[in-house]
């Protein structure tokens, strides 16, 4: 196995490119969108667009190995995942079926089965109009999970109706556009920013690594640096990735923190709360890991309050007795 694949992105099947260069448990967060197994290769024809600026090379699974393929990578992806890592998988309702299976063979724990309400829907006049799509997201047993309450909304903040937005933000059907993007390059099924911020910013802090198995556009790895996270990830499609690793290369890490709407502030949700054993061994054992991972005692502090929910003085007098 090589040692290098922080920042760095595979032109690569995902389930021998992870065998090949990701180690267990070593990934923060999963953000993937496999291919969906009904001819994505062709998807223009049922959504009537303009493929002028599609990237050529998008590969598809034969329906007939979609259960051992979605089985195989997501065994790799339970392997590569830290305890406490999280992963979400977006997927349409034909092949969700087995998606699911697969999970289930796992040991990958169910959070959420979130609904993506989308404005692209396939045009249908005897019928109901499809437009969502599901997002799995399940998380890996026996570590801290990293799920950051607040990351985008303040408990106290309201809406002109007096209900919680944050509430609202963390309700399990999430209505989001597709952006539109004229005479760009772009991937057959390229996922929006706004999903994409949302999930790295619940689900991951500054400075984890987020991976994308099915990178596409590349648009996952492209806001995990804009969002000062590292990325990196797998596509089987050389036009694609010869054309996304030179985007890549070209962007600053951080480029999307201006836009940030930064939470009114609220109390860290565990302020004051006594410590349980299983906390404080969880938080003993991060801590160790932070280190060794080279962060400075101060940055480990922020990165624990923000996974345990807890101040900086909380953390920090615990940490003292560890020290
Ligand atoms: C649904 S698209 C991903 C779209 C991506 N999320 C985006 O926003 O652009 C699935 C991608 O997986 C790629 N792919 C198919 N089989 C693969 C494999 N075995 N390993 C890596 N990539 C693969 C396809 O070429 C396609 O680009």
């Amino acid at each position: 196995m090589t040692d290098k694949f922080v920042n760095c992105y595979f032109n690569e099947d995902c389930i021998t490119g992870c065998q090949r260069h990701i180690p267990d448990d070593s990934i923060d967060l999963i953000v993937t969108d496999p291919p969906y197994g009904i001819k994505g290769d062709t998807l223009h024809k049922h959504y009537n667009r303009d493929e002028k600026h599609v990237i050529d090379g998008y590969v598809e699974i034969p329906l007939g190995e979609y259960g051992d393929f979605s089985q195989q990578w997501i065994s790799q992806a339970e392997r590569i995942l830290r305890p406490g890592g999280s992963i979400y998988i977006v997927s349409g309702y034909t092949n969700l079926f087995y998606i699911l299976k697969a999970l289930r063979q796992t040991d990958l724990e169910e959070m959420n089965h979130i609904i993506w309400k989308y404005n692209f829907g396939v045009y249908t006049k005897k019928k109901y109009v499809s437009s969502h799509y599901h997002i799995l997201y399940y998380v890996k047993p026996g570590g801290p999970r990293t799920f950051n309450t607040f990351a985008r909304y303040g408990a106290k903040e309201k809406d002109v109706d007096g209900g919680s937005i944050n509430y609202q933000d963390r309700e399990d059907v999430w209505i989001i556009n597709r952006e539109y993007k004229p005479g760009k390059k772009k991937n057959k099924n390229e996922l929006p920013t706004e999903l994409l911020k949302k999930i790295i910013r619940y689900s991951s802090n500054a400075g984890d690594i987020v991976c994308d198995l099915f990178l596409g556009s590349f648009s996952t790895a492209k806001v995990a640096r804009g969002l000062n996270r590292n990325a990196t990830g797998f596509e089987k499609s050389t036009e694609a990735c010869n054309y996304q690793i030179q985007q890549m290369e070209q962007l600053s890490p951080g480029f999307l923190m201006n836009d940030i709407r930064e939470p009114e502030h609220s109390p860290p949700s565990n302020q004051g709360k006594p410590w349980t054993e299983e906390e404080l061994s969880q938080l003993e054992q991060r801590y160790a890991e932070l280190r060794t991972d080279s962060k400075t005692k101060k940055e480990s502090i922020d990165i624990l309050g923000k996974e345990f929910g807890r101040g900086y003085f909380g953390i920090l007098n615990k940490i003292n007795q560890f020290d």
